[in-house]
């Protein structure tokens, strides 16, 4: 059975606490919290999610990312399951590109994140992995690690112009291609 939790929305308390480290990758609680993140975002349009976004404050993400009609440029890769995930810059190059949040609906933002990282998370084996992202994909890691740290996405907007309403942000890219 296919169970879809409701996604916390800003503002909820879960949204803004430090989520805590998994110590046991196979425990059953563990493994019942991302079954239910994988449904929950397989139900949606989106890319990634964090396990605070289903109000769970635990330190799991997963990044996935696939064309959409909330990201139709986006790349297709394995939806991937992080668990305890870590990451640092590769050069201190970076890009402001749009950003939108299950948790903060109807919004966009241009928000700036570092192009190249290499990171490292725990997968659902236990098996510690290590891997460099680029673009897209490392900003979707670091929009849902932010998830972890209490923080969404509107905290690096460097400027209010830079929000949008979706619609808005919608007639802008179609009239970008
Ligand atoms: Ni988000």
């Amino acid at each position: 059975m296919n169970i879809v939790s409701e996604i916390a929305q800003l503002g909820a308390p879960v949204l803004r606490m430090q989520a805590e480290v998994v110590s046991d990758v196979h425990d059953n609680e563990i493994l019942q919290l991302i079954v239910a993140m994988q449904n929950t975002l397989a139900a949606t349009s989106g890319v990634g999610i964090a396990a605070p976004q289903i109000g769970q404050s635990k330190r799991i993400i997963i990044v996935a990312s696939r064309p959409t009609p909330r990201y139709p440029l986006a790349p297709l890769m394995e939806p991937t399951v992080m668990i305890n995930p870590g990451f640092y810059a590769l050069s201190s190059e970076q890009e402001k590109d749009w950003e939108g949040c299950l948790s903060i609906p109807g919004i966009r933002a241009l928000v700036p994140r570092s192009v190249e990282i290499m990171i490292t998370y725990t997968d659902q084996n236990g098996i510690l992995v290590q891997a460099s992202l680029s673009r897209f994909v490392a900003r979707i890691f670091q929009h849902e690690f932010d998830h972890l740290e209490g923080k969404t996405y509107l905290d690096r907007v460097e400027n209010n112009g830079d929000i949008y309403a979706e619609s808005e942000y919608f007639k802008l890219i179609a009239s970008d291609v």
